[in-house]
């Protein structure tokens, strides 16, 4: 079964733990959480203490996408026993995969995620060390942008390779995820879709995560 993972970028801050409450119960995988350093991306959201303030309610487990440089000095401010998956990106490490593995020296799931101009191959010499690939399917930053529609032919070829060789990796999707295109996600490889605004920008949270998943199952 696909998985859902509602980014908490386009949740009400004001009330967090209940949001993050509303999508676990209505059947959430994980909670996205989405942190922005004002470097790698031109928008600063929240960081560890924000998303450990969570920590003492029954929430799905974190999927935390960094976008931030030098990932490598904050990895540990993330680890709690709700982190899944730690998701840095490509474009901001010079050593890939001296920071892959030492986000899984610290015993979670490492990814890595590709800006839309990030070619898959980039990846090459590092699929088989890491748990998941996320596309991002808008430029990173900001929660409700468009999706960018060469990221499905991008998400398909990732799929191939992987079939291919037999490696383990997660596909995820991040960015303009909608009850328009989760389908088409879905049939070109992915196995975690992320949604911000899809979810929370509508006055049911419950029966819009329903919807995604009558269309994911
Ligand atoms: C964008 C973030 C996304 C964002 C998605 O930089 O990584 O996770 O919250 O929001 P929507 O689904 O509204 O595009
Ligand atoms: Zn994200």
């Amino acid at each position: 079964m696909i998985k859902l993972s509602p980014s908490l970028l386009s949740a009400d801050f004001s009330k967090l733990g209940e949001e993050a409450m509303a999508v676990t119960e209505s059947g959430a995988d994980y909670l996205h959480i989405d942190v922005m350093d004002g470097h790698f991306v031109p928008n600063i959201s929240y960081g560890a203490s924000v998303m450990k303030s969570l920590d003492k309610l029954d929430t799905a487990p974190y999927d935390i996408h960094l976008m931030i440089e030098n990932p490598d000095f904050y990895i540990d401010d993330f680890l709690t026993p709700k982190t899944e998956y730690i998701v840095i990106h490509q474009e901001a490490c010079r050593h890939l995969h001296r920071s892959i593995w030492n986000i899984k020296s610290k015993g979670v799931k490492a990814g890595v995620a590709l800006n839309p101009a990030t070619p898959v191959e980039t990846l090459e010499y590092i699929f088989e060390d890491l748990d998941l690939v996320l596309i991002m399917s808008v430029n990173p930053g900001f929660g409700g942008q468009s999706f960018i529609a060469s990221s499905v032919d991008k998400i398909k070829k990732l799929d191939s390779i992987r079939e291919k060789n037999h490696y383990n990796f997660a596909i995820e999707v991040d960015g303009g995820v909608s009850l328009n295109n989760a389908k088409i996600l879905k049939e070109a490889g992915c196995d975690i879709l992320v949604a911000g605004s899809a979810v929370f920008k509508c006055s049911d949270v419950k029966k819009r995560i329903k919807e995604f998943r009558s269309i994911l199952e």
